[in-house]
C-alpha cells in the first residue's frame, strides 16, 4: 500500500513539476559512516596562509591532485586568503573558470577567505568581502547536486589550523549534502580535533528536545551515530514514540514539557541520575506552529508558540549554565527556520520565535564563550517531513524546488548540521546560523 502510494506520488509529482517547468533535483551524495568522505580526487590550490597546513591535516582522508589534471574531481578548493587587494580578485576567475566542467556529481566547491570584519587594511577588507558574492553566485550555477561554500578564517589564524579542520571536513563531505551557498566564520580559538573523525562525539552526553519524532528523532540518531550518549526529551503524551526512538539510540527518555518551570532542574537531575554527569550538548529542537494572520490570531496561539519555541530554550539554557547542568566547553544549538529569516505570511508568532533562535546564538555566544561554550543556530529550509507532506500538491512541488539543488532536504540533513556544531572541532565557530536549505531562493 505505502509503496504504491509512493510510486503514485512520484508519478504525479514528476509530471506536475514538469508542467510547472520547475527543475528536478539530482540525487545527493550523503555521508554514510565508514565510507570515504568523498568518492574522488580533490584539488586544493591558492596562494594563501591556509592551503599548505590544511593539506597536511587532510592528507590521510583525501586524495589530492593537481589542478590541471584531466580526471573529474570531487572537490575544488581555493585558498583565497592571499588576496590582499581588489585587483587580485581575478585569481578566483583564473582558478575556477577552467575547473567548472571537470567535476563529478555532488562535487564540493570551497573558497577559504579571511573574515572581512576583522581585517584592518581597507583594500584587503574590500577584496575579501567581494568573495561572498562570487561564492553565492557560483553555488547558484552548479548542477548535479554540486555545492559551493565560503569559509572565512580570522586573520590571526595561520599556523594552528585546528579550528579550520572540522568546518572544512564538514563542507568536503556528504554531511553537508543539503547545505549550499553558505558562509561559515572561523575565529582564532584553538580546538581539540577528534581522534576518530567517524566518531567525533565519542564521550559526549547530548540532550535533544522534541526528540520523539521528525527532525528531533533524526538529530538523536545522528548524534548517537557520531558517538554521543543521548537524552531524549518530549512531552509525556509522546510516550510510545519517545520510547521507541530512545531504544533505537540506546539513550534515556525524559518525558518533559519544555515549558515546565523546573525543566532545567529536571534535566540536570536526570543527567546525573542516568549518566552520572552533566550535559555537554543541548539541542533546542522542540517547536510548534499555530499559523494565522495576525488579524485573526487569538492570544492562545501567540502565547503557545512564544512559550515553547522562544522562552523555553532561553530559560533552560540560562538555568543550565547557572546550575552547572551544562558542562564547560559545552554546545548549545537552536533550531531556527528560513521563515525566521525571510518572514512568512500567517507566521508572525512562529517567525518571531525562529528569528529569536538566531538572536540566542548571536547574544549568548559572547558571554558563554568565557566557559568555552559555543552557541549556534540551524535554519532549515524545505525539509521532507509529515508537515510538508500535508501541504497542497502545487504549493509543495514549487516549495520543494525553490532552491539551487531543486529538491527538498531530509531531516537527516538538518541533523548533520547539528552534529557539526556539536563537535569539539567546531569550537572556533560560534554566534552563527547555518542554513540547511539547498540555497533557498528566499533570503541571503
Ligand atoms: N519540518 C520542517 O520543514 C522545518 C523547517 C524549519 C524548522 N523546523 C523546526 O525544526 C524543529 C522540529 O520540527 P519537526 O518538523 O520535526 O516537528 P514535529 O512536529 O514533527 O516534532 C516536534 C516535536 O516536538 C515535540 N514538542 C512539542 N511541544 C513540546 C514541548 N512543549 N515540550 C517538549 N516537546 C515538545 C513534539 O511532541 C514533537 O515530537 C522545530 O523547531 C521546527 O520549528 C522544521
Amino acid at each position: 500500500m505505502s509503496s504504491n502510494k509512493g510510486l503514485l506520488d512520484q508519478i504525479i509529482n514528476s509530471s506536475f513539476a514538469g508542467k510547472l517547468g520547475v527543475p528536478q533535483g539530482e540525487p545527493l551524495h550523503r555521508y554514510k559512516k565508514g565510507e570515504p568522505y568523498l568518492d574522488g580526487p580533490v584539488v586544493l590550490a591558492g596562494d594563501g596562509r591556509i592551503a599548505a597546513g590544511l593539506r597536511d591535516r587532510l592528507a590521510d582522508d583525501y586524495q589530492f591532485v593537481d589542478a590541471d589534471t584531466d580526471i573529474k574531481k570531487s572537490a575544488i578548493v581555493f585558498d583565497a586568503t592571499g588576496i590582499k587587494k581588489p585587483e587580485d580578485i581575478k585569481d578566483l576567475y583564473d582558478f575556477f573558470h577552467p575547473q567548472m566542467r571537470k567535476v563529478r556529481p555532488s562535487a564540493r566547491f570551497l573558497v577559504i577567505g579571511t573574515t572581512p570584519d576583522a581585517i584592518e587594511d581597507p583594500e584587503e577588507r574590500i577584496a575579501q568581502r567581494a568573495i561572498e558574492g562570487f561564492t553565492r553566485s557560483l553555488a547558484k550555477e552548479l548542477l548535479r547536486g554540486a555545492t559551493a561554500q565560503l569559509i572565512y578564517v580570522d586573520p590571526a589564524v595561520s599556523d594552528d589550523l585546528s579550528g579550520v579542520e572540522a568546518p572544512v571536513r564538514f563542507v568536503l563531505s556528504g554531511r553537508s549534502a543539503y547545505v549550499d551557498g553558505q558562509v561559515i566564520r572561523v575565529d582564532d580559538t584553538k580546538v581539540t580535533v577528534p581522534e576518530d573523525w567517524d566518531a567525533p562525539l565519542a564521550g559526549k552526553l547530548a540532550l535533544v528536545t522534541g526528540a520523539a519524532r521528525g527532525i528531533g528523532a533524526d538529530i538523536a540518531r545522528v548524534l548517537h551515530r557520531d558517538g554521543a550518549d543521548v537524552i531524549l526529551v518530549d512531552v509525556p503524551a509522546a510516550g510510545e514514540a519517545l520510547a521507541q526512538t530512545t531504544n533505537e539510540v540506546k539513550g534515556s527518555a525524559l518525558p518533559l514539557d519544555v515549558t515546565a518551570q523546573d525543566a532545567a532542574e529536571q534535566i540536570k537531575a536526570h543527567a546525573e541520575e542516568r549518566w552520572g554527569r552533566d550535559v555537554d550538548i543541548i539541542v533546542h529542537n522542540a517547536g510548534v506552529t499555530r499559523d494565522k494572520l495576525l488579524a485573526n490570531m487569538d492570544e492562545g496561539k501567540w502565547n503557545l508558540v512564544q512559550a515553547i519555541n522562544f522562552i523555553a530554550p532561553i530559560r533552560i539554557t540560562e538555568k543550565l549554565v547557572e546550575n552547572g547542568g551544562l558542562a564547560d566547553g559545552g554546545r548549545v544549538i537552536t533550531l531556527s527556520s528560513m521563515d525566521g529569516l525571510a518572514g512568512q505570511r500567517g507566521q508572525t508568532n512562529y517567525a518571531m520565535s525562529k528569528a529569536g533562535m538566531i538572536g540566542v546564538a548571536e547574544a549568548l555566544a559572547g558571554p558563554l564563550g568565557e566557559k568555552g561554550i559555543t552557541v549556534n543556530a540551524i535554519a532549515p529550509g524545505f525539509i521532507e517531513t509529515a508537515m510538508t507532506d500535508a501541504m497542497p500538491t502545487a504549493t509543495r512541488e514549487v516549495g520543494r524546488r525553490m532552491n539551487s539543488l531543486s529538491q527538498g532536504g531530509q531531516p537527516l540533513d538538518v541533523a548533520e548540521g547539528v552534529a557539526f556544531f556539536a563537535g569539539n572541532g567546531a569550537g572556533a565557530v560560534t554566534g552563527q546560523y547555518l542554513r540547511v536549505c539547498g540555497q533557498h531562493l528566499m533570503g541571503a
